[in-house]
This record gives C-alpha cells, structure tokens and sequence, in this order.
C-alpha cells in the first residue's frame, strides 16, 4: 500500500457541536497535522451550525456530504420525530432569504451544495455512510455477524483497500470475511492495515455514540489508524440545545451518556 507524504486526520458527525469541534481541531494542531478530511453530517442536531460550518471550510482539505447536510438541502425522509425537527431548524437557520440577502448564509448554503459524496486519493477512500450508498446507508457494526451478504456486495464496491466512514457514530473497524466487528478498545486504539479489505468508522466527533462522551476522530499515516478522543464542555453544548427554541432536548442530553 502506498505511505501517505503526512499524517491525515479524519472527523465526522460533527452535528452543529462547536464545542466539541473547536476541542477535536486543537488536538489535530497540537500533533502538527494539517490535512483534514470531514465525512460529512457537518449540521443537525447541535446547536451551532453556521460556526461548524464556517470552521471545516476553513480547516478541512476536504469536506463530504453527510445525510443530514443532504437532507436540509432536499428532503429528510426516512428521519425520525427528533432528526427531522433538527434538520428543519438547520433548514431556518441556514437558508438564504430572497428579501433580505445575507452574505453568510450565502455562503454556508452554497458549502452545503457543494459538498461532494466521495473522495479518494491512492491509498484509501472515503465517504460517510458506506461504500456502496456513500451518503445514506448503515455499515452497523452487527453485520459482520448478522448480515455477511451485504457487507460482501460493501466490500465488492470498495476502489481502494481502505475506506474511512462514520455515519453510526460508532468508532470500530470492519474486515472483508470477517465475522466481527474490532472495536477501538479491543485494538489499543489502532488498527494496523494489513492484507484484507477494511472499512474504518471514525466515529463521531459531535455525537459520540459509543457510551464514550468524549469526541472521537481517527489520525492515519497510510499504515496505522490511531483513535484519539477528546473532551469538551459537553454542558455548555447541552444548554444551548435546551434554549435553542428548535431542537429537542435529546439531542442535548444523550451527549451526557454518549449514546
Ligand atoms: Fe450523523
């Protein structure tokens, strides 16, 4: 496989938690990373979304397009109650009106457009969801064991031998024939890659949901994908989602628990 010229780092699911953010971009500046790829899912759930949006654009090398950016842009069918709400304040906060031009909503609508489903260099690829439906579909970590057949046709739609998702929220690596999901914990935090295909969840730098609260994101050099997680004020973000107005208080309380 071919080595990475420097480290890269990659983030996902930061759902509109700027707290979380600003904590998970200090952590990649201190190891002197500077290339950034966002998977996506920028915007929903947490209450600061122009913020998040405004900080990838300027930090990351490349940011994708998560189902949430998605569905504020068209539609969220298929959300739940608690999803859909968030997506429909995103859509009020965000959208551009014709009587009264605001340059920045402009300019965070027009981020939102232009995200892109995919990107891939010639080490690995990456998108938020999986592989074959590179915007919407799960890779749950049951499947190794409880749905073979799809994870099979996953891994047959793979370009490269490694692709990096997140979606679930849920950090964890998935090996092509494998019948079991590696969690973080059981890997020391790394996954060396090796001579099998390998999906690799980032997990969730906004709304962990591992029953860790800490924010997680991955560093990899083209060998070794190392997770790191960090802390934030997870309070200060719960209270802004209480006082939003929009969202439900949910979205705030499960960041306490990490679910
Ligand atoms: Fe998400």
């Amino acid at each position: 496989m071919p080595i990475l010229s420097e480290p890269v780092a990659l983030i996902s699911d930061v759902h509109g938690n700027v707290e979380a953010l600003r904590a998970v971009m200090s952590d990649i500046a201190a190891q002197g990373i500077v290339k950034i790829i966002n998977l996506g899912d920028t915007v929903g759930y947490g209450p600061d979304p122009e913020s998040c949006i405004d900080i990838v654009s300027e930090k990351c090398t490349v940011n994708l397009c998560g189902n949430h950016d998605y569905a504020v842009l068209h539609d969220a069918e298929g959300f739940n109650p608690v999803a859909r709400a968030a997506v429909d304040y995103v859509r009020a906060r965000l959208m551009p009106e014709k009587e009264n031009p605001d340059p920045g909503k402009a300019r965070r609508w027009e981020f939102l457009q232009r995200l892109e489903p995919l990107y891939e260099n010639s080490c690995f690829e990456a998108m938020h969801a999986s592989p074959r439906q590179p915007i919407t579909e799960y890779v749950l970590p049951s499947d190794p064991e409880m749905d073979p057949f799809k994870l099979q046709d996953i891994f047959a739609a793979m370009s490269q031998p490694v692709a990096f998702i997140g979606h679930t929220h849920f950090p964890g690596v998935v090996e092509e024939g494998k019948d079991w999901f590696l969690m973080p914990q059981v890997l020391d935090g790394e996954y060396r890659i090796g001579n099998c295909k390998a999906i690799i969840n980032v997990g969730s730098v906004g709304q962990p949901r591992d029953r860790d609260v800490r924010s997680c994101y991955v560093v990899f050099d083209g060998e070794v994908a190392r997770y790191r997680r960090v802390e934030y004020d997870i309070e200060s973000t719960i209270g802004k989602i209480r006082d939003s107005g929009g969202l439900h208080e949910i979205c705030g309380l499960r960041l306490r628990e990490g679910r």
